[in-house]
C-alpha cells in the first residue's frame, strides 16, 4: 500500500521511512508541505503521514489541501509534545488520527491499523453502494419494461373493445340500410312517392350515422397531427357555441363567464370538438328547464387553465361514472348516442397535455373540469 510521509526533519523521514518499509508500505517522502502536495497529486496514496509543524505550509494546511483533492484519504498527523491545540484542530479537519513525537512504534502501528481499517470499510461501503445502485437501476429497468408491457396489453384490450364496438355500431346502420334497400327494391313498382322517399330518407340517415362513427374514430387514430396555436379561450368557446345555437332549446340557458385575457395553446378544431361534445351532453342531460355555465380561470401555481362546464341536468349515477369515458358507453336510447363523445374528448384533452375530470350528483347536475397546460408548459409537451 502506498504511503506518503511528509516531514521537514531528514532523520525522521529516514528512520520512520525505514520502519514503514519494513512493514511492507511503499513509502514516498517529502521534505515540505508543498513538495508533499505535489507528490500526493501525482501518486494519490491512500494514507498520508504528515508532521504538523513545518516551515512554509504546515500540517493543517497540508491536511486541508489533501482532503480537498481526495476526501477519502486517511491523514495521520504527527505532533510535538505541546501541540495539543493543533492536534485537536487537525481532528476538526478530519484527520484520521494523530501520534506524538517521539514516535513510538506501537502508537504508529495502532494508528496505521485504524487507518487501514477505515479505508477498507470505505471500500466495502462503496462496493455495497454501487451494488445497491445497480440493483435499483435493474429494478427500475424491469419496472419500466413491465409498465410498457402493461400499457401495451391495456392498449390491446382497449383496441379489442373498440373494434367490437365499431363492428356492432356499424352493423346497426348497415343492416338498416340493407333492409330499406330490399324493401324499396321489392316494392318500388307498387308504391307511391312518399313511401319511397321515406325509405330513401332512412338510408340517408343511417349512412350519416355510420359516417359519424367513422369520423370519430379517425379523430382517435393518430394519423392526423395536432397543430397547436395560441387561441383566445373566450373566442373559441363563443365560436363553438355558434355551431350549436340552433340545437339549444329555449328552456336551456347557457352562461359563459370566461375572462377575455385567457389564452390556450391548442389545436383549434380538436379543442372545439372536445368542448362541443361536453356541451352537447350537458344540453341532452337537461329534461326541462336548466342552466349550463361555462367558467374559466388560470391557476398559475399548478400551471393550468381550468375550464368548468356545469349543468343542472339529471346527473350521472355513481356506478356508471367510471365508464362514461369508455368507447361506446352510452345510456342514450338506440340510435341516439354512439357513446364516442366523451371518449374522443378525453383523448383530445390528454393529447394537449391536459386532463378532464367529472363530478356529478343525481338530480342536481354534473360538472366537467377540463385542465389545459398554460402555454409555457404546453410548449414543453
Ligand atoms: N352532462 C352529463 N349529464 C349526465 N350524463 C352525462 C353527461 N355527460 C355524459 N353523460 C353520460 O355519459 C354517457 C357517455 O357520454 P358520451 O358523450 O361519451 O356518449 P353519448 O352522449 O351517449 O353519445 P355521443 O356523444 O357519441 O352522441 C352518456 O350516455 C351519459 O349517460
Ligand atoms: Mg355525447
Amino acid at each position: 500500500m502506498k504511503l506518503l510521509l511528509i516531514d521537514d526533519e531528514a532523520p525522521v523521514r529516514e528512520i520512520l521511512g525505514l520502519s514503514l518499509r519494513s512493514e511492507g508500505y511503499e513509502v514516498m517522502t517529502a521534505a515540505s508541505g508543498k513538495e508533499g502536495i505535489e507528490i500526493f497529486r501525482r501518486e494519490n496514496p491512500p494514507i498520508v503521514l504528515t508532521d504538523i509543524k513545518m516551515p512554509g505550509m504546515d500540517g493543517i494546511e497540508v491536511l486541508k489541501k489533501i482532503k480537498q483533492i481526495n476526501p477519502e484519504t486517511e491523514v495521520i498527523i504527527i505532533t510535538g509534545h505541546g501541540d495539543m491545540d493543533l492536534a485537536i484542530q487537525s481532528l476538526q479537519f478530519e484527520a484520521s488520527d494523530f501520534i506524538t513525537k517521539p514516535i513510538k512504534d506501537e502508537a504508529l502501528a495502532v494508528a496505521l491499523k485504524r487507518a487501514k481499517e477505515k479505508l477498507e470499510m470505505k471500500q466495502r461501503l462503496k462496493e455495497y453502494t454501487t451494488n445497491l445502485e445497480n440493483k435499483v437501476k435493474e429494478a427500475i429497468e424491469e419496472l419500466r419494461i413491465k409498465e410498457m408491457q402493461l400499457f401495451q396489453s391495456k392498449k390491446l384490450a382497449a383496441l379489442g373493445t373498440l373494434l367490437a364496438g365499431v363492428a356492432h355500431e356499424l352493423n346497426n346502420p348497415l343492416s338498416n340500410i340493407s333492409t330499406s334497400c330490399q324493401i324499396l327494391l321489392e316494392e318500388i313498382e307498387n308504391t307511391d312517392l312518399d313511401f319511397r322517399k321515406h325509405f330513401l330518407k332512412q338510408i340517408e340517415e343511417q349512412t350519416d350515422k355510420a359516417r359519424n362513427i367513422i369520423r370519430s374514430l379517425l379523430e382517435f387514430s393518430r394519423q392526423k397531427e395536432f397543430e397547436k396555436e395560441t387561441l383566445n379561450l373566450k373566442d373559441i368557446i363563443q365560436e363553438t357555441m355558434s355551431f350549436i345555437r340552433g340545437q339549444v332549446p329555449a328552456r336551456v340557458e347557457i352562461r359563459v363567464e370566461v375572462p377575455e385575457s385567457i389564452n390556450i395553446y391548442a389545436d383549434k378544431q380538436r379543442i372545439q370538438q372536445a368542448f362541443l361534445n361536453i356541451i352537447t351532453n350537458a344540453i341532452q342531460s337537461i329534461p326541462n328547464e336548466g342552466i349550463i355555465s361555462i367558467k374559466a380561470e388560470v391557476d398559475e401555481d399548478k400551471g393550468f387553465v381550468n375550464i368548468k362546464f356545469k349543468d343542472t341536468g339529471v346527473g350521472i349515477k355513481p356506478e356508471i361514472l367510471p365508464r362514461i369515458f369508455d368507447p361506446f358507453f352510452t345510456t342514450k336510447e338506440v340510435g341516439k348516442g354512439s357513446g364516442l363523445g366523451l371518449f374522443v374528448t378525453h383523448e383530445i384533452i390528454e393529447r394537449h397535455g391536459g386532463r378532464i375530470t367529472v363530478k356529478s350528483k343525481v338530480g342536481e347536475g354534473t360538472s366537467f373540469l377540463v385542465q389545459l397546460p398554460l402555454r409555457k408548459r404546453a410548449y414543453e409537451q
